[in-house]
């Protein structure tokens, strides 16, 4: 099986493995377990934050944020689809209790006009807006990248209203190496920022919340809420330092991967593929087709996509996935696109949609 569903899906590598054997670690909540120490202190400086703490997760690292950064009774901004928005469980509402206004712009994700255009002016008869929710590269969106002036224009929109930012960076190492822009710089426009070991790094899990020390010392405080401290946690840190040591420089490789992937998919007689511009590859499929179908299809012919609507199909490169092991998917899935077209039969007299050939 060639398994392209999410850059999650990466198994640790002989070498990973043995720096997770070899780790030195301790009681993390008694004295600090010297690999996550470490982790910490270098992705801190990687961000430019005074201080960061390392979480079991992206979502319960940018819930931590959430909590920290907003109020009870207050609002937050964020795109539409964003992660934080449309897939975790609405535990900004259940743990913060903010209200989630999200952002619907005209473009593919929230831009600063967009933002601007939504952020309601204060009012005795409308809750406070508190906290705005950045997301780069942005998932659902295709892995499209916000380079660092379009994020420098929604921090600035959101301090101008007192409003704090977190930047959901499960993926910003990707933006870092598509724009060339170094972390910290997108960091000087949080307030706090979450990376992710567990996806184009390839560590088995974690995730690192970083901001000044104010902040930081609540976002402690909500991970031993939410059950987050752990104790022998260098095991895991060791595997983040690994990947951001040995496969932060690959992660073109990805990019490239997903440009060569939907090159072959966009043969396909009815689907649109969503230029990539990081290693998400979005295929929207035309009226009347089913992504359960497309990816039933493929998986038959030993290549797994996800489904992430009925109607589109997300496949992520990884570094699990070699060149060949790309071009061979993408033969697969364009002939499951193409098989899938042709079972519904005469489609002469259907609509179609722009793009769709
Ligand atoms: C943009 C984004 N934010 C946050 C997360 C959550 O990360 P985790 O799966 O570690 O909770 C994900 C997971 O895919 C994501 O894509």
């Amino acid at each position: 099986m060639i398994d392209l569903r999410s850059d999650t899906v990466t198994k640790p590598s002989a070498g990973m493995r043995r720096a997770i054997a070899e780790a030195e670690v301790g009681d993390d909540y008694l004295d600090g377990d010297p690999t996550t120490v470490k982790l910490q202190v270098k992705v801190a400086g990687l961000l430019g934050k005074e201080r960061a703490l390392f979480f079991p997760s992206g979502t319960m690292a940018n819930q931590a944020a959430i909590w920290a950064l907003s109020e009870p009774g207050t609002e937050m901004y964020a795109d539409y689809n964003s992660h934080i928005v449309d897939r975790e469980m609405a535990a900004a509402a259940a743990f913060a209790g903010v209200q989630l206004r999200p952002v619907l712009g005209d473009g593919p994700m929230m831009d600063s006009v967009a933002l601007e255009k939504a952020m309601r002016h204060p009012s005795p008869y409308l809750p406070r807006a508190t906290l705005v929710c950045l997301e780069n590269t942005h998932n659902s969106a295709g892995g499209l990248v916000t380079p660092l002036a379009g994020v420098k224009a929604m921090a600035q929109v959101a301090w101008s209203r007192d409003c704090r930012v977190h930047l959901d960076g499960a993926r910003l190492w990707n933006a870092c190496s598509v724009t060339g822009t170094a972390p910290g710089e997108f960091g000087a426009f949080a307030d706090t920022v979450m990376v992710s070991f567990s996806k184009g790094l390839g560590a088995p899990a974690g995730a690192v919340l970083a901001g000044d020390e104010d902040v930081m010392e609540k976002a402690n405080e909500q991970r031993k809420r939410l059950g987050g401290v752990m104790r022998q946690s260098g095991i895991l840190a060791a595997g983040a330092l690994y990947g951001l040591e040995h496969n932060m420089g690959r992660l073109a490789e990805d990019h490239a991967h997903a440009a060569q992937f939907a090159a072959l998919v966009d043969r396909a007689i009815a689907a649109t593929v969503m230029p990539p511009e990081s290693n998400i590859v979005m295929i929207d499929l035309a009226p009347g087709m089913s992504a359960h179908d497309v990816a039933a299809r493929a998986k038959e012919a030993g290549v797994l996509v996800g489904v992430w609507t009925p109607s589109r199909i997300r496949a992520i490169m990884h570094l699990d996935a070699s060149t060949s092991d790309v071009d061979h998917a993408g033969r697969v899935v364009l002939a499951a696109l193409d098989e899938s077209w042709r079972a519904l039969g005469d489609t002469s007299e259907w609509p179609t949609v722009p793009g769709i050939r």
